[in-house]
């Protein structure tokens, strides 16, 4: 990519740490389009900070487990048999076949090609043939761990070594979302997906209410409309906004005692950049891991979390159908973004005030924190 795109994304990254909310602008092309961009990222977002893989009620019982693509390093998480979760490389120690696929329960991790296994810890448990090896030590063979964290419900992971803790950096947020308890909500849904997205636009799209009411106008916009959200002061490591409920639109099922009246007719909308969007409400909420492919493919894996055992099975259904419903109208925008981005004639456009569009100013905020010295450093 050419020198003067990389400092003209530099520019206006630094722009938007001067600029208040009611004169930004968004980002250039090359933020959305550029493989050496994503490559920055992948190197200095994705590589080095914590992200989202999925929620601990996923994995209930001890041989549990799911795998998960982080940048180059295939990962398997699986809760072990002192109910610890671990995030676990699912690379075999023999030769480099990926040893688990999707997600189940199993006794040992089985790789598929020789069939070494390795128990719910990574400890090696069993190498046929391998006895007679005079340099290989099977007692000190595991599959390599990665840093694991829970955070309300949620399983974080860090590809680097030894990590600052997540929690602490996300302390404001915990405060607003405490009394929803989704530690105590219970997945019942989900799906993956590649989505023919920029990641940064699925996630700005995600986190700015400016498009609920007309781009949602019959599936979102009468429950969250536009007008009921509010910006949230974000905090160095996240960012948010508030999507208030319609009061025309009763809901059935109720929320955790903690709420006051007031969360319980909120849904705060979070982003624990780079790799989780969250809605949190009362009666349920939803989740997205997002984990780019391309500069125009994003991997998505979504799912809906409901508090308290009585969600009936079709109520459920409804909600995962209305989920669907205005998921699939953003798919339609989003890619075709692709292509408007790509255009000559796109340029930064202003965005609207900060109850609106406000968390995209906050996510380029992020970036530039992460990202402007990298960037700075390739312009030359
Ligand atoms: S590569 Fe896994 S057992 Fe050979
Ligand atoms: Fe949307």
């Amino acid at each position: 990519m050419a020198h003067d795109s990389f400092a003209h994304l530099g520019e206006a990254l630094k722009d938007s740490e001067k600029l208040g909310y009611d004169e930004a602008w968004s980002m250039p092309t090359a933020y959305y389009t550029d493989p050496a961009v994503l490559a920055l990222e992948r190197e200095r977002l994705f590589g080095r900070e914590w992200v989202c893989i999925g929620r601990a009620d996923e994995l209930p019982n001890p041989g549990d487990y799911l795998t998960f693509q982080l940048c180059d390093e295939p990962v398997v998480v699986i809760r072990g048999d002192d109910n610890k979760i671990r995030v676990l490389s699912n690379v075999c120690r023999h030769r480099g076949a990926i040893i688990a696929e999707g997600s189940g329960h199993t006794g040992r991790l089985v790789c598929p090609y020789h069939h070494w296994s390795y128990d719910r810890s990574g400890q090696l448990a069993a190498a046929p043939k391998m006895t007679t090896h005079p340099t290989f030590d099977a007692k000190s063979c595991r599959l390599p761990e990665f840093a694991c964290e829970e955070w309300h419900g949620f399983i974080f992971t860090n590809l680097s070594d030894n990590p600052p803790a997540l929690g602490p950096r996300l302390q404001g947020l915990d405060a607003l979302i405490k009394n929803y308890h989704m530690e105590q909500m219970t997945t019942r849904y989900v799906i993956e997906e590649v989505w023919p997205s920029n990641w940064k636009s699925f996630i700005e799209n995600f986190m700015e209410a400016y498009h609920l009411s007309p781009l949602h106008k019959t599936t979102l916009a009468p429950m969250n409309p536009t007008k009921l959200c509010s910006h949230i002061p974000a905090g160095e490591a996240y960012f948010a906004y508030n999507a208030g409920f319609s009061p025309d639109l009763p809901r059935s099922y109720k929320g955790h005692p903690d709420l006051t009246d007031a969360e319980a007719m909120n849904c705060v909308m979070m982003a624990v950049p780079p790799g989780l969007v969250s809605g949190c409400s009362g009666d349920y909420s939803s989740f997205i891991c997002v984990q780019p492919e391309s500069v125009d493919k994003v991997r998505v894996r979504m799912g809906l979390m409901f508090y308290g055992p009585t969600w009936e099975q079709k109520d459920v259904d409804f909600a995962v159908d209305l989920f669907h419903q205005y998921m699939a109208e953003d798919k339609v925008v989003l890619a075709n973004m692709v292509r408007g981005l790509k255009s000559r004639h796109y340029s930064r456009g202003p965005l609207a005030p900060a109850d609106f569009e406000g968390p995209a100013l906050d996510f380029y905020r992020y970036y530039s924190r992460r990202m402007s010295d990298a960037l700075a450093g390739a312009a030359g």
